[in-house]
C-alpha cells in the first residue's frame, strides 16, 4: 500500500495533495500530518497483538495536536498522558477517561487531584514517595485510586541514551525489590487498588526482543502480585516500538508481537501498550524553504526557514532525519520509506551537492543535517524534513523568538490548518514593559 507521504511525477504528496499547495496556503515552516497514518498505526498495533485484544494508548507527548487526538480517540484509542495538560488535551478530543493511563516521576498533588476526578484508567506509580501521595489525597476524597506499579526491568533497550528508561540507572520506575516493599504498603494503604504493572523501557527500539526481554523480568513479580491477591488486570508494556527513520530502517510491528505475545499471554492479564513514535513519526513532515545557498570556504549551506526552535532531534540527539526537495524533475514515484522508495543515491540527480542544511538561529548546534548528500537546490525551493511527526511540533519552542509554525492535517482529498502559525503578538502575550504590581520583599 501506498505509504500517506509519496511522490507523483517528481512531487511530494500527502495522501492526495501536493505538500507545495498547502506550503503555498499556509506558508513555511509548517507541519503537515497525514490522519490517515495515524489511525492506520493504531489498527496495525491492534491487529498485530489482536489474540490479546490490546488497548492502545497513544502516548500524547509524541504529537498532541488536538486535531489528531481526536481522530484517534473516534477510532477507540486510549492515550498515555504524562501531565494534567496533557489529560486536559486528551479529554478535549473526546477521550474515554478509562481508557488514559497517567506515567512521570513527578506527578504533583494538583495533577494526582485532577486525574482521579476524571476517573483515569491509572496511574503508572514510579516511587514509594508517590504512592503516599496518591494514598493521602484518595484517602481525602474517600476514593481508591486505580494504579499500576512502573517497574524498571534494568534491561538496555539499546537506543539512544537520552531515551532509554528501562536500565536500573534511569531515574524511571521501581526495581523489582523495592517493588515487592510496595506492595506490603499497597495493603496498607487501602486507598490504592492495584490493577496493574507496567513497564516502559525506552524509545525508538529497532531489536524486536528487548520488550519480550523487559517481560520476561517481571512475570515472576505478577505471579507474586496474584498470590497475594491484588486484583492485578493489566499488563502495560509501554511503548518505544522504532521507525524508520531512513529508507529500509524500521521493525514490522508484527515481529515485536512475535516476541511478546507468548509472555502477555503467560501473564494472564490484558495487555496495555503506549505507543507513540510508531503512531505519529511517519504521519508527518515538516515543510520549510531554502532561504539562502551559502557558499564558505569548507562548505555549502542550505539555510532554510526552519530551525532547532521548529525541530530539535537532529541537535538533542544528533537524529537522522531524511531530508530532500519537494518538487525533483524526472524523480520516479514512490513512498518515502517504503521499498520503492526514489529517496535514494541512485537518483540524487547528476549535480548532487554536499550541503549542511541549517536553520537561522544563533547557534551553531541549528542544523536539520550535516555533510548531507541532496539534489542541487536553489534559493526559494521547497524542503520536506520526514519523520517528524513524532517529538517535533510537540518539543518545538520560541527561542529567538520565533512563532511555532501551523498544523495542518491532510484528510484524503481535503487539508485543513490544525494549529495556526503564532504571530508576534503570541508570543509576548503575559509580558508586561512596566510593573502591574509592585511587591514588597
Ligand atoms: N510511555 C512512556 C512512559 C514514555 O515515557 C514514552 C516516551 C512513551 C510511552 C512513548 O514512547 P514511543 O512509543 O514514542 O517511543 N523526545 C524523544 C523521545 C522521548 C520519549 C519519551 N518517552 C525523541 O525525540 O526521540
Amino acid at each position: 500500500m501506498t505509504e500517506a507521504f509519496h511522490y507523483k511525477g517528481g512531487e511530494l504528496y500527502c495522501e492526495s495533495i501536493p505538500v507545495s499547495k498547502i506550503a503555498q496556503k499556509v506558508g513555511t515552516p509548517c507541519y503537515i500530518y497525514s490522519q490517515d497514518h495515524f489511525v492506520r498505526q493504531v489498527q496495525a498495533i491492534k491487529d498485530a497483538f489482536r489474540d490479546v485484544q490490546p488497548l492502545v494508548c497513544y502516548a500524547v507527548k509524541s504529537n498532541s495536536n488536538l486535531g489528531l487526538l481526536r481522530a484517534m480517540a473516534l477510532a477507540g484509542a486510549g492515550f498515555d498522558t504524562v501531565s494534567k495538560g496533557e489529560i486536559y488535551r486528551a479529554l478535549r478530543a473526546g477521550a474515554e477517561p478509562g481508557k488514559i493511563v497517567f506515567a512521570g516521576v513527578g506527578k504533583q498533588a494538583e495533577e494526582i487531584e485532577y486525574a482521579l476526578e476524571q476517573g483515569i484508567l491509572m496511574f503508572n506509580v514510579e516511587s514509594e514517595s508517590e504512592l503516599e501521595l496518591i494514598s493521602k489525597i484518595a484517602a481525602r476524597r474517600k476514593v481508591e485510586a486505580p494504579i499500576a506499579l512502573r517497574i524498571n526491568p534494568d534491561v538496555d533497550p539499546q537506543t539512544h541514551k537520552y531515551i532509554s528508561t528501562g536500565k536500573s540507572e534511569n531515574k524511571f520506575g521501581i526495581d523489582l525489590k523495592r517493588a515487592e516493599d510496595c506492595l506490603k504498603r499497597i495493603r496498607e494503604l487501602k486507598n490504592l487498588r492495584l490493577k496493574g504493572i507496567h513497564i516502559h523501557i525506552g524509545s525508538q527500539i529497532l531489536k524486536n526482543d528487548r520488550h519480550g526481554e523487559a517481560i520476561d523480568r517481571v512475570l515472576p513479580f505478577i505471579e507474586r502480585c496474584k498470590k497475594m491477591d491484588f486484583p492485578l488486570e493489566y499488563l502495560n508494556v509501554g511503548g518505544g516500538y522504532g521507525i524508520a527513520y531512513d529508507v529500509g530502517q524500521g521493525v514490522d510491528i508484527t515481529e515485536f508481537a512475535k516476541v511478546m505475545l507468548p509472555k502477555i499471554q503467560q501473564s494472564g492479564l490484558k495487555m496495555v501498550s503506549e505507543p507513540g513514535r510508531f503512531i505519529s513519526g511517519n504521519g508527518g513532515v515538516m515543510l520549510t524553504q531554502v532561504i539562502y545557498v551559502k557558499k564558505s570556504a569548507e562548505k555549502d549551506f542550505l539555510i532554510v526557514d526552519g530551525a532547532m526552535n521548529d525541530l530539535i532531534r537532529p541537535t538533542i540527539y544528533q537524529a537522522f532525519h531524511k531530508i530532500w526537495p519537494v518538487k525533483q524533475q524526472g524523480l520516479k514515484d514512490g513512498s518515502v520509506m517504503g521499498a520503492d522508495s526514489p529517496l535514494t543515491d541512485a537518483n540524487l540527480g547528476k549535480d548532487a551537492q554536499t550541503y549542511d542544511v541549517v536553520g537561522p538561529i544563533c547557534e551553531s548546534g541549528d542544523y536539520f543535517a550535516l555533510g548531507r548528500k541532496l539534489p542541487k537546490m536553489a534559493e526559494g525551493e521547497l524542503v520536506a524534513v520526514f519523520s517528524a511527526g513524532a517529538y517535533g511540533a510537540t518539543m518545538a519552542s520560541n527561542y529567538n523568538t520565533r512563532g511555532r509554525g501551523a498544523e495542518v492535517i491532510v484528510n484524503g482529498h481535503d487539508y485543513w490548518v490544525a494549529r495556526d502559525r503564532e504571530t508576534v503578538e503570541d508570543l509576548i502575550r503575559g509580558e508586561r514593559l512596566t510593573p502591574r504590581e509592585v511587591f514588597k520583599g
